[in-house]
């Protein structure tokens, strides 16, 4: 069967990696989560004091980039990939707020993006691949032969997103993490580099109301369509 490259972008805590996850799983496909490089990134930064509350030291991390490591790992128990910034797991660490609160600041840098995107392209060379981010439809992918944006209110969001951390043990306040994705959403809509937007050929998918089974069935069976035509 041919393969092909499914890029799946959208606002943050579309549930992207979810379905994405689940449809690299069905297809036999490898996925990658572009969201954890540049959270990797990100706590790259925070430890080496580079970015914090009033700080952030571009020239610094720029001139930085080449000491940083990216791997994603397969874990076979969890069925998916860890992220290991410079042979460390940091799987867990890259998915607290604090990282969430300065990721999209890191993200605007365009030394970063450069990097990252060149490791993406070359992630995918082979097709087989799907990858959820922001820019993949746009600018990592711009020929992938299914392009899917996602979307849902802020406050759905906001909450799959809260609960998310409740379930890991953080202490987290719902209005916090409602005022975060709205801060991500204007950051990441209207940076200069690479701003989230819908490619024109990409399939609007809006998931407010649906279930996580309704969802995969509807991507799968799509998915399906094109690579037997
Ligand atoms: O998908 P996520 O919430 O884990 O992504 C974290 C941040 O990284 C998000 O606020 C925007 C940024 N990002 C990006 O700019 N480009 C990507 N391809 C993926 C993520």
């Amino acid at each position: 069967m041919t393969k092909i490259t499914i890029a799946i972008d959208g606002y943050s805590s579309t549930g992207k990696s979810t379905i994405a996850k689940q449809l690299a799983k069905a297809l036999g496909y490898v996925y990658v989560d572009t969201g954890a490089m540049y959270r990797a990134v990100t706590l790259f930064a925070m430890q080496k004091g580079f970015i914090s509350e009033n700080k952030k030291d571009v020239n610094s991390l720029v001139s930085s980039l080449d000491e940083i490591e990216l791997e994603f790992e397969y874990n076979e128990t969890l069925g998916f990939s860890e992220m290991y910034l410079n042979g460390k797991n940091v799987e867990k660490e890259i998915r607290t707020l604090a990282v969430s609160q300065f990721v999209s600041p890191v993200a605007e840098i365009e030394a970063v993006r450069t990097k990252l995107v060149a490791m993406q392209q070359k992630m995918g060379k082979a097709k087989g691949i799907v990858m959820d981010g922001r820019d993949i439809g746009t600018v990592v992918f711009p020929d992938a032969e299914i392009k899917i944006f996602m979307s849902a209110s802020p406050e759905k969001r906001a909450y799959r997103r809260y609960k998310e951390l409740l379930d890991k043990g953080e202490e987290v306040d719902y209005d916090e993490v409602l005022k975060n994705v709205q801060q991500r959403d204007a950051i990441d809509s209207s940076r200069k580099v690479s701003p989230l937007r819908k490619a024109k050929d990409a399939i609007e998918f809006d998931n407010s109301d649906m279930g996580l089974e309704e969802q995969f069935e509807r991507m799968y069976n799509f998915a399906l369509r094109v690579i037997e035509k």
